[in-house]
């Protein structure tokens, strides 16, 4: 899978990129990300890419020209199966829609900034608008970074134990059980004697029963607010 970003910073994700466990993925060939400066592709001497808003709203906005002319060239060399736009009033980011965008082949991720990008670029381009959660963040980089890390690890091959991404939490809509190694005692407290008793079907039960726990526990608490 390839994954294009375009981002005013794109420094900001080099070094996560550089050292994620991900780079395995990367070495293999599983997983290629590139990260697209948008200021090459700004207006006149000063390689403008944003502007004041119509309407006079408060905050610098992406003008369309710049994310129009790069995203052109990109589109000139590849085909993508999504254009999405990583902004804090897309749709909400949850595990099943990792796991469907894990299937594509190459994917564009745009990364707004400042008070957003011109809607005429939603509008003509995008495709798909996703937000990492309900807090507003200064640029899309970071959740950029969490869509290629969820993503990413879903790749078959890019994790050494390709399995465990199906006992996360979240992949069936629980929450993952508590989880525990040596030492059999620590502080006084011990692991369960049932992880301990090798009998495969009542460690089962436990952990579903424990990840229902959990996950009841969880979502009250979520309601709350
Ligand atoms: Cl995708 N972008 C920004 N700027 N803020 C966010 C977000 C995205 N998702 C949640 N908050």
């Amino acid at each position: 899978m390839v994954i294009d970003i375009i981002a005013v910073i794109p420094e900001l994700m080099t070094s996560f990129f550089e050292h994620s466990i991900l780079k395995r993925g990367a070495d293999k060939g599983l997983l290629e990300v590139n990260l697209i400066p948008l200021r090459p592709y700004g207006l006149g001497k000063s390689k403008q890419i944003d502007d004041y808003s119509y309407g006079g709203e408060a905050g610098m906005i992406l003008r369309p020209e710049p994310l129009a002319n790069c995203i052109d060239e990109l589109n000139s060399k590849h085909t993508y199966d999504e254009i999405i736009y990583l902004t804090p009033d897309g749709e909400t980011f949850v595990q099943p829609l990792a796991n469907r965008l894990s299937l594509y082949n190459r994917l564009l991720l745009i990364c707004g900034h400042y008070k957003g990008i011109d809607q005429r670029i939603r509008d003509l381009y995008v495709t798909r608008e996703i937000s990492i959660g309900d807090y507003v963040l200064t640029g899309g980089e970071i959740a950029a970074i969490v869509l290629v890390d969820a993503i990413g690890r879903l790749i078959p091959g890019v994790m050494s134990d390709g399995a465990s991404a199906l006992t996360d939490s979240h992949q069936d809509g629980l929450l993952a059980p508590p989880v525990y190694t040596r030492p059999a005692e620590f502080m006084g407290l011990k692991v369960p004697e049932v992880l301990q008793s090798g009998h495969e079907a009542r460690i089962q039960a436990w952990r579903d029963e424990q990840s229902n726990v959990k996950t009841n526990q969880r979502n009250t608490t979520k309601i709350e607010k």
